[in-house]
């Protein structure tokens, strides 16, 4: 079966975007990366909830080494504009002092969100901290902060799937869609 190059969730006309096969093998590309940097360190990732989901399944499969994962769960955005405040729904259990962390996000785009989850993790004393995130809209930038492993960079156009959503939906999709103007 084809897929649909085009979709409408709620109010708005979405179009293909990235296939899952290239998401796959970016995901792939970072995983090798990580596998280098902790293979041997026992880390902990922190996934971000909800939309980084798809990415921390995938991203969990490619590794074959002693690692552990855990989520936090925030909420920052509403339709499709960042509203800039942050609001920690559910937080961590898991003990992050002398771990090596990894904190897994769906997108980076202004860079508020994971400005706020590098200090309130740092201020939870990890033995190291690194973010790792599926797309990274650099043009969106505000926040002074880089990611160390970044599996795809996009333009500033809103998107939808695999695992990010519109007002909720869409986080099933398979494949990323951008928004049509
Ligand atoms: P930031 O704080 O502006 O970097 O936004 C980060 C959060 O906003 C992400 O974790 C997403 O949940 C959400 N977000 C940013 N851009 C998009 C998008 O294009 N589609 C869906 N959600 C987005
Ligand atoms: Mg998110």
């Amino acid at each position: 079966m084809g897929k649909s190059l085009n979709i409408e969730i709620k109010d708005r006309q979405f179009e293909l975007f990235i296939k899952e096969e290239t998401i796959l093998n970016s995901i792939n590309r970072i995983s090798k990366q990580i596998h280098t940097d902790l293979h041997d360190k026992n880390p902990l990732f922190i996934c971000v909830l909800n939309g980084a989901f798809m990415f921390a399944s995938d991203l969990m499969k490619q590794l074959d080494f002693p690692c552990e994962i855990a989520f936090i769960r925030l909420k920052s955005y509403q339709g499709t504009a960042s509203v800039g405040v942050i609001r920690e729904v559910h937080g961590l259990i898991e003990d992050v002092q002398n771990r090596n962390v990894v904190i897994l996000e769906d997108i980076i785009d202004t860079g508020h969100t994971i400005e706020y989850l590098i200090q309130s993790t740092l201020a939870k004393q990890p033995k190291s901290l690194r973010v790792a995130t599926l797309l990274f809209k650099s043009a969106a930038l505000q926040a002074d902060i880089k990611a160390d492993y970044v599996a795809m960079e996009i333009p500033n156009d809103f998107i939808v799937g695999y695992g990010l959503d519109y007002d909720g939906y869409g986080r099933n999709l398979k494949d990323i869609y951008k928004i049509k103007e």
